[in-house]
């Protein structure tokens, strides 16, 4: 049988687009995004997928109207809340990573529940970006590990290595991204774990995130299992 992917990252664009497209607000194409989003984490546990990263929301997203931002944080908080039981029936470990210090508390506090009553979970590793950003990401990681130099925790005379370096991202104990998806066509990174994806496999479709089907899934895996990876090495 050929290996799955480990971790799988994916860029859920065209929420927006499949909303107006069908004359709906574009609130209406997040909300069948989140409905795609429970249908995928199957697809995953099928494929033997074990870590799964979602995209939701990135640090620029906080420039779209207040109607959009303030109905995307509730429908995040609504989906962790009223899912969380599937989550621990089906062994889903969810996790959030981003500057959740600027979400709104009710999205904190359902967050931090939703972590906790899933963190005995040992099959999928869920981990959801909100108020993601890869700068950012990089920049936390700065910050707190010039605290550790001033405190003399850490010797600054050589850069850290990739392996201490790791240490102060979000998730330091979740492998790098083997295969990253995007729908809706582009073909950017768009700021999503740049530091991560330094070896990461991309694959992209022009079909819109609410559509996302299976078939693409296994096309997006059948891809990925063709594909050599060198990670900077020679070929064989
Ligand atoms: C991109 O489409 C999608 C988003 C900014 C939001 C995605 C979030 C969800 C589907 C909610 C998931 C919730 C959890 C808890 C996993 P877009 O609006 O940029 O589309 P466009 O490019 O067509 O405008």
């Amino acid at each position: 049988m050929k290996m799955p992917p480990r971790h799988v990252a994916i860029i859920m664009d065209g929420n927006g687009r499949w909303a107006v497209s069908r004359g709906k607000i574009r609130l209406e194409g997040h909300r069948a995004g989140a409905k795609k989003v429970l249908e995928v984490i199957d697809w995953c546990k099928e494929s033997g997928v074990e870590f799964l990263t979602l995209y939701a929301f990135s640090t620029e997203n906080w420039k779209r109207s207040a109607e959009e931002v303030d109905g995307l944080m509730k429908l995040m908080g609504l989906l962790l809340r009223t899912k969380v039981g599937l989550f621990v029936k089906s062994n889903v470990r969810v996790r959030v990573i981003g500057r959740k210090e600027d979400l709104p508390a009710p999205l904190q506090r359902q967050i931090a529940s939703a972590e906790k009553r899933t963190a005995q979970c040992d099959g999928l590793n869920l981990q959801v970006a909100v108020s993601y950003g890869g700068r950012a990401e990089i920049a936390d990681a700065v910050k707190r590990y010039a605290q550790d130099v001033l405190d003399g925790r850490v010797e600054a005379s050589t850069a850290p290595s990739d392996e201490v370096f790791r240490r102060y991202l979000y998730a330091p104990d979740v492998p790098d991204p083997d295969l990253i998806i995007r729908t809706s066509g582009e073909f950017r990174l768009s700021n999503f774990l740049l530091w991560e994806s330094a070896y990461s496999e991309f694959w992209k479709t022009g079909i819109l995130w609410p559509d996302f089907g299976k078939d693409e899934f296994e096309a997006a895996l059948e891809s990925f299992s063709g594909r050599e990876r060198r990670m900077g090495g020679r070929f064989k």
